[in-house]
């Protein structure tokens, strides 16, 4: 008799929004080689697109809405207990709109990622693209990082990068940015699925090696 094979990884993902960067994980979650499961897809806002993204993909979903509570606190706690029920391995946070509790962090420590249409350190928290253009930047990106304590500044897994044209407005950046966040999010959670980064204690180790900068994809 055959031994059953390893379960794969239980990937989480929570979204708030439109939910495309979640269409993008389970497109490759679909591919046959890849290391990971969508269990379960949760949110913070009963309309979201994300959900209705789930149901097509039949991934089991959940809100948990933060107007239903009184205390940020309040709202984790009970994030937390529908997440514990599906028992992932892997948390993604994709378009996810609010800021977690200290505490919730750490209970995921290494296992929660995070994107961030921004190349990191640079433009943490919001309007992204229209901070860069007024900087005068010609090139912006997406990060990927595992989430810390600190809002947009765990330690970076991997970036790519776009150019910036001169009739550049924040719309047209918004979508290149997006098209390569599509890319690079089931990269990088194929990687961790397949056991190849981790957070140490100094920041991200790839296969095992302290990553000295974040992985790139160069510009297109
Ligand atoms: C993405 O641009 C991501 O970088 C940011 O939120 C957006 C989510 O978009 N954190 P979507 O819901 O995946 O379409």
């Amino acid at each position: 008799m055959k031994a059953d094979p390893t379960p794969l990884p239980r990937i989480l993902v929570l979204a708030s929004g439109s939910g495309t960067n979640l269409q993008a994980l389970i497109e490759a979650s679909r591919e046959r080689d890849f290391p990971g499961q969508i269990v379960a897809v949760g949110c913070n806002q009963p309309g979201a697109f994300a959900l209705e993204r789930a149901a097509q993909a039949n991934i089991e979903s959940f809100v948990v809405n933060h107007k239903d509570f009184g205390s940020r606190e309040e709202f984790d706690a009970s994030l937390m207990a529908e997440i514990l029920r599906h028992n992932p391995d892997l948390i993604v946070l994709a378009g996810f709109m609010r800021i977690l509790t200290t505490d919730f962090v750490r209970a995921f420590r290494g296992r929660m990622l995070n994107i961030h249409p921004s190349l990191l350190p640079k433009y943490t928290g919001l309007n992204t693209h229209r901070r860069a253009l007024e900087a005068g930047d010609r090139v912006h990106g997406v990060s990927i990082h595992f989430v810390t304590e600190e809002l947009d500044g765990g330690p970076v897994i991997a970036q790519a990068e776009v150019s910036v044209s001169q009739d550049e407005t924040p719309e047209s950046l918004a979508e290149k940015v997006q098209a390569e966040e599509h890319i690079l999010y089931p990269i990088v959670v194929r990687w961790f699925c397949e056991g190849r980064i981790q957070l140490g204690s100094e920041g991200v180790l790839f296969d095992g090696q302290p990553l000295k900068q974040p992985m790139r994809l160069s510009a297109s």
